[in-house]
């Protein structure tokens, strides 16, 4: 395949190399609007064929692919002219800036056939595809709530606030984890440094079946700390994305109530505190696993596991959250959440979601 990577700042050189070293890519062209990014990549590369215009790619006929790193207000606009002239289209999380032109795009991509992916890495790692199957296995017993914390100092960006940048790891692994889109959203977050964008942030995602899921996101904070804590009934387990060998423990620990109790002095809760162990979990790069997958995709014709709704219900729950934040935390319903746990149209029997991506 011939594929492009537009955008090579800070993200997209990541994907340059993974595409560079796949033996699906026949050439691999980098466009940027900064020269300097483009002679960084000639340097790293030098195999790679650089340019500044990406409209110049719209009509080669030869390509097939282009993959879109830029700043998130350019992905709409890009990515539409990449799908009207017939070329699979990969995006970086989040999809889009916006419900309307995220839903623009995942209907382009199913009316002309072509891959529509969205980056949700996580989805692509080994430890969340291990919660995954925990999870679905019962070990945890009924999940009763899911907190997540994902802060660092810097980097403050200048188009979307902490929430559009970090939260959408979080939002994709809870959707792919849980199998649940939410269906309301609180948000509450503080612009300290850059008007009307925030910088620390705390959502929470309410489900249907009383699941609740909080999500603190921040540029603020002296530590970098990317941890997710699943509480089940019968465990609680512990994702910690910093940890380079023990990444999830699970703890035998819980609650139990008294099964009776005549007066309230007898009334006490006993508290378990079991082994905790750490399963084995691969040792991959995700982002390999996931331009592999967006590749085989584009071959097979088929539907990626971060398909254009997944991207579309993160973008979903992401507006929902800036417009909690503008009515200081209160309740704001996700849109459209039948349409949101509909699939592309090639992946219809959602065989990819039950089968993993390969
Ligand atoms: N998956 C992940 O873990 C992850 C991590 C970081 C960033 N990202 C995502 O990657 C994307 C890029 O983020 P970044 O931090 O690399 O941003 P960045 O600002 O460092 O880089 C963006 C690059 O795009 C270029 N650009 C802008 N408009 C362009 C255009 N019209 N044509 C060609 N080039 C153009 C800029 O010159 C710049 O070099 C964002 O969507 C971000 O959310 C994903």
């Amino acid at each position: 395949m011939k594929l492009a990577v537009i955008g090579c700042g800070y993200w997209g050189p990541n994907l340059v190399r993974n595409f560079v070293q796949s033996n699906k890519i026949r050439e691999c062209i980098c466009c940027d609007l900064d020269q300097k990014r483009l002679a960084r990549m000639k340097s790293l590369y030098p195999s790679v064929e650089v340019i500044s215009d990406y409209k110049e790619l719209l009509r080669a006929p030869d390509l097939d692919a282009v993959a879109i790193a830029t700043p998130v207000r350019f992905h709409h606009p890009i990515a539409k002219e990449f799908l009207l002239h017939g070329k699979h289209v990969f995006i970086e999380k989040p999809l889009t800036h916006s419900y309307e032109t995220s839903l623009e795009l995942v209907k382009l991509a199913d009316e002309k056939d072509k891959v529509l992916m969205v980056g949700h890495t996580f989805e692509y790692t080994a430890a969340v595809n291990k919660i995954k199957e925990i999870i679905e296995s019962g070990e945890l017993g009924k999940i009763l709530y899911i907190s997540c914390i994902r802060v660092n100092l810097g980097l403050i960006q200048s188009d979307i606030n902490v929430v559009w940048d970090l939260a959408p790891h979080d939002i994709s692994t809870i959707i792919y984890i849980i199998g649940e889109t939410p269906i309301s959203v609180n948000s509450q977050g503080k612009a300290h440094f850059k008007h009307n964008i925030e910088d620390v942030a705390t959502t929470t995602l309410n489900f249907k079946n009383g699941l609740i899921a909080f999500i603190h996101s921040s540029w603020l904070d002296p530590n970098k700390i990317r941890r997710t804590t699943i509480v089940g009934s019968r465990r609680m387990l512990v994702y910690d994305d910093i940890e380079p060998q023990e990444k999830i423990k699970i703890y035998d620990k819980g609650v139990a109530v008294p099964p009776y109790y005549d007066t309230f002095a007898e009334f006490q809760f006993s508290y378990r505190y079991g082994d905790i162990h750490s399963p084995r979990i691969d040792d991959y790069e995700p982002l390999k696993k996931e331009c592999d997958h967006f590749l085989t995709c584009c071959q097979k014709g088929v539907s990626p596991l971060s398909d254009g709704y997944s991207g579309l219900r993160v973008v979903s729950i992401l507006e929902a959250a800036n417009k909690s934040i503008k009515l200081s935390g209160k309740s704001v319903q996700i849109q459209g959440t039948k349409l949101l746990n509909r699939r592309s149209k090639n992946n219809g029997n959602g065989l990819l979601i039950a089968n993993g991506w390969n």
